[in-house]
């Protein structure tokens, strides 16, 4: 029997300098570990959590005309419909078997950024059903503060300011990601999501109770991250391990939905503004090198996004 991955309850980061302390330390360790944890106490209401669940099942069961109208090829910055099979995040295996609807920090349409075209500023573009843009947003909003809320463990874990991060996440390149995995057929596994890392600085990810999220520990073995109702699935994107030397670990994960139900999850990749510049926190830096070069966060994060989109037909 493997151990499961760490539980960590929030709560005490509302108790003060020591309540951060407190939750920093587990968190830290988690993060030099497997690089994967659940979140409980993690102030996103349930109710709010169920809302999205439900909008996305409605998005999903549009037909796909409705759905190609607002592919993300044509919207950009890395939001709108992916369709099956058009992904692949470990290419030798093929597309994906998921489905997945991205929305991205929501822009004015005479946004400045926007209009002098910088990377991932883009218009969100929405499908027609009424109620879906509000609850989506207003989840946007809330994972975008409780990714702040554990930004402040993380850099009080690695000795800085506990509001080390916040500047690099004021107009954020977050993506809030509705994902549908279709039942297996029982003929073999579908791969729904190839192993892969994420490639932000952290994710949080909610999931309905089907399963099939699996992690690959640093000594290789697979573990089940099962469903735990109320909690979020945390884990630690490679613009972070980047960031901090490789001193906390982004671990390959992958799907595979082996159950006769479709499944839903919901993620929230956190990354930073486009202009952040990701180099090496230096007390994270013990012999003096620094393992990478400093890069633009877009420009990682571009890098990333390309080597997993297959190129049509
Ligand atoms: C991802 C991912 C897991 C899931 O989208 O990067 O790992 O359960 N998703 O959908
Ligand atoms: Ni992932």
């Amino acid at each position: 029997m493997t151990a499961a991955l760490p539980i960590i309850d929030l709560a005490p980061l509302d108790d003060g300098d020591a309540g951060l302390r407190r939750v920093a330390a587990e968190i830290g360790a988690a993060c030099r570990d497997v690089g994967f944890f659940y979140v409980v106490n993690h102030g996103v209401a349930a109710s709010q959590i169920e809302q999205v669940f439900a909008e996305s099942r409605r998005f999903f069961a549009l037909p796909l005309a409705a759905k190609r109208a607002i592919a993300i090829d044509a919207v950009g910055g890395n939001r709108g419909y992916v369709a099956l099979g058009r992904e692949a995040l470990d290419p030798p295996q093929g597309g994906d078997q998921k489905e997945a609807f991205n929305v991205g920090l929501d822009l004015a349409p005479d946004d400045p950024e926007l209009l002098a075209g910088k990377p991932f500023r883009a218009l969100n573009a929405w499908p027609d059903l009424p109620g879906f843009r509000a609850a989506l947003l207003a989840y946007y909003g809330s994972c975008g503060a409780l990714a702040a809320r554990i930004h402040r463990a993380f850099a009080c874990d690695l000795g800085l300011p506990p509001d080390f991060f916040a500047d690099k996440f004021v107009r954020p390149m977050a993506t809030l990601r509705l994902l549908r995995y279709p039942a297996s057929d029982g003929a073999g596994d579908a791969i729904g999501a190839g192993a892969h890392t994420d490639y932000g600085n952290l994710t949080l990810l909610a999931t309905d109770d089907v399963g099939g999220l699996e992690v690959r520990k640093r000594s290789g073995e697979w573990i089940a991250a099962a469903p735990l109702a109320g909690a979020f699935v945390v884990n630690i994107g490679d613009c972070l391990m980047r960031w901090t030397n490789d001193i906390y670990v982004s671990n390959p994960h992958r799907v595979v939905n082996r159950s006769a139900r479709e499944r839903y999850s919901i993620a929230f990749f956190s990354d930073p503004n486009p202009d952040a510049e990701v180099a090496a926190i230096p007390a994270c830096v013990a012999d003096g090198a620094a393992k990478y070069p400093p890069i633009r966060a877009a420009d990682y994060l571009k890098r990333r996004l390309d080597a997993s989109v297959i190129a049509p037909a």
